[in-house]
């Protein structure tokens, strides 16, 4: 697929068919996600793969907010990605913890990467941190940022409109002050 249609192509979307991902297809994935850039190139995150469904099950239990669409996405998916981040194995600077942002980076390039295979995605960041780590038997030192399911939908939506150019980019210098 044409980058800029792999861009449009990403949704979030929320019912999946249980269509198990081929091994090939995965590590197409997870190649793309090693590759993401990092602070120092230190590569802070680990990713979980879950395709069990009693874990799954577990994973949904811990999804915050009553985000039954969210729920719903990670029971129906054959495959889900977790993604950890250990923030002594990257930077801060200024009080900004640039974990965030690695974990941030390399999670796109797998999402990507699943869009450019033909799969469905969903960010989810709303989640009870404490009960993923339980589940997972994640240790300590590491910070749970994010999950997406991984897999084939039906889903056919449109992107939602590019944001309003005007309110959202500037050049050579700050231009609204009422923002
Ligand atoms: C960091 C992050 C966390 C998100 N967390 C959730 C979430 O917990 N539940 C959910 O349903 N969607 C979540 N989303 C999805 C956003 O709501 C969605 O990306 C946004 O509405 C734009 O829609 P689009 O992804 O279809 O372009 C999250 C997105 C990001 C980037």
């Amino acid at each position: 697929m044409d980058f800029y249609n792999v861009i449009e192509k990403r949704t979030s979307n929320k019912t999946y068919k249980s269509t198990a991902i081929p091994t090939e297809k995965l590590d197409k994935m997870i190649h793309a996600a090693l590759m993401a850039p990092s602070w120092k190139n230190e590569t802070c995150y680990r990713f979980v793969f879950i395709n069990d469904s009693t874990q799954k099950e577990k994973i949904a239990s811990a999804i915050l907010n009553d985000d039954n669409e969210a729920v719903n996405a990670v029971m129906s998916a054959p495959l889900v990605a977790i993604i950890v981040g250990n923030p002594s194995e990257s930077g801060t600077i200024d009080g900004k913890p640039y974990f965030m942002i690695d974990c941030g980076i390399a999670m796109e390039h797998l999402i990507l990467a699943a869009t450019n295979e033909g799969y469905g995605t969903c960010w989810i960041g709303s989640f009870d941190e404490s009960a993923i780590r339980m589940i997972l038997n994640i240790p300590s030192k590491f910070r749970v940022v994010a999950m997406t399911p991984i897999g084939e939908t039906e889903e056919n939506d449109e992107h939602y409109p590019p944001k309003d150019t005007s309110s959202h980019i500037y050049y050579n210098r700050w231009e609204n002050t009422d923002r």
